[in-house]
């Protein structure tokens, strides 16, 4: 047995944790350009709080870039060409998975002439990057842990992962009372995400013991508090459980990688503009129930870990039933006709090459009427 591990800098995780954001990026500079998404991250308090602890220990915001919709290259650039102009030091991303894509994005391709979409379609270059630094205010997309970021390619009209070891957050801070404002829907479907980050790195092709172990916690703690963080934002334990799980999560897929459910979400969430959790929450049972021919050993240990009598993707589907999300492909916005673009668009991902189940077209067509 033979695997590696990548770990990003360090993380501090914990309630307030976001105080100590100046007194530890004061190593990497004093300039920075800080990535946010809508209003949300300021009526909180939360942009506050960020500003104030970078103030206190002599770091200055020079320019703060607000990324609301799915990431794509163009907002990328923007940021680069900020930072750039700025002279920065270093990029924070705060929010969710997009300032935090859109950030890190930027940090790393810092220095580099083309412009984004070019190192999408595979540009070699010499990393010459700057740090970035990682504060998600969701539980979902594990961001802060992963060296990818997701964006949307104008050219192939696609969401394409922009990859280097060097993207890596420099530093994490993830602290759950940033979450406590996040509306249930957004719980719900970032935390579905979460789930479907574990659940497909532990039956990942490449899993290893130390992968698997992290997926088993983070199935736990999500499985056991995601319905609770939808019902009451306020539940402290419920929140920090998510935080919590999400992150671990991450932890295990950035080993691994994802699977099926990820090789489909993308390309859907790429042509109908729906998001990457709802798909992830819709297509996670019917991926468990296609993998469970090769992988039921497996689903059968987090069933029983999680004290499940019966099936995890019947189970999982009513925890979705008693959610404030779309229940099905149809309701989420998804239309017949464009099978085509799907199925070019699902076989160009490099989740499927990790999928414990060999997947055919024929598959992923069967995998879409069962959501529709
Ligand atoms: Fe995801």
């Amino acid at each position: 047995m033979e695997f590696t591990l990548k770990f990003p800098g360090s993380i501090i995780f914990g309630e307030n944790s976001i105080e100590k954001l100046g007194e530890n990026t004061v190593k990497f500079g004093e300039k920075c350009i800080l990535v946010t998404g809508g209003k949300s991250i300021k009526e909180s308090g939360a942009l506050d709080n960020i500003l104030n602890s970078l103030s206190k220990a002599g770091i200055d915001c020079l320019d703060i870039y607000r990324a609301t919709t799915e990431p794509d290259c163009d907002m990328v650039d923007e940021v680069r060409e900020m930072a750039k102009v700025n002279d920065a030091d270093f990029i924070i991303g705060a929010g969710g998975g997009t300032p935090l894509d859109v950030a890190k994005a930027a940090a790393g391709l810092y220095g580099q002439e083309l412009s984004t979409s070019d190192y999408l379609n595979k540009t070699p270059y010499e990393y010459k990057g700057i740090p970035f630094i990682a504060i998600p205010t969701t539980s979902g997309t594990g961001s802060e842990i992963t060296n990818n970021s997701v964006l949307y390619n104008p050219v192939t009209k696609n969401k394409v992962s922009l990859a280097n070891p060097e993207f890596q957050a420099k530093l994490g801070i993830v602290d759950p009372v940033l979450t406590y404002n996040m509306p249930a829907s957004i719980t719900a479907y970032t935390g579905m995400d979460a789930l479907t980050h574990a659940i497909e790195s532990y039956t990942s092709m490449i899993a290893n013991p130390v992968s698997m172990t992290l997926a088993e916690k983070a199935v736990e703690l999500i499985m056991s508090s995601i319905e609770k963080a939808v019902a009451d934002g306020k539940d402290t334990v419920a929140r920090r459980d998510m935080a919590l799980g999400s992150m671990v999560a991450a932890l295990a897929f950035s080993q691994t990688g994802v699977g099926v459910a990820h090789a489909i979400s993308h390309p859907l969430g790429a042509i109908f503009n729906i998001p990457h959790g709802v798909l992830n929450a819709i297509l996670l049972p019917a991926a468990i129930d296609f993998n469970s021919q090769v992988v039921q050993d497996r689903y059968d240990r987090l069933a029983e870990l999680m004290g499940i009598e019966g099936n995890l993707s019947e189970y999982i589907r009513n925890m979705i039933k008693n959610m404030s999300i779309p229940q099905n492909l149809t309701e989420a916005g998804y239309e017949r006709g464009r099978e085509k673009e799907i199925l070019e668009m699902t076989f160009q991902s490099r989740s499927l090459y990790r999928n414990p189940r060999k997947v055919s077209e024929e598959d992923v067509i069967e995998i879409l009427e069962k959501c529709i």
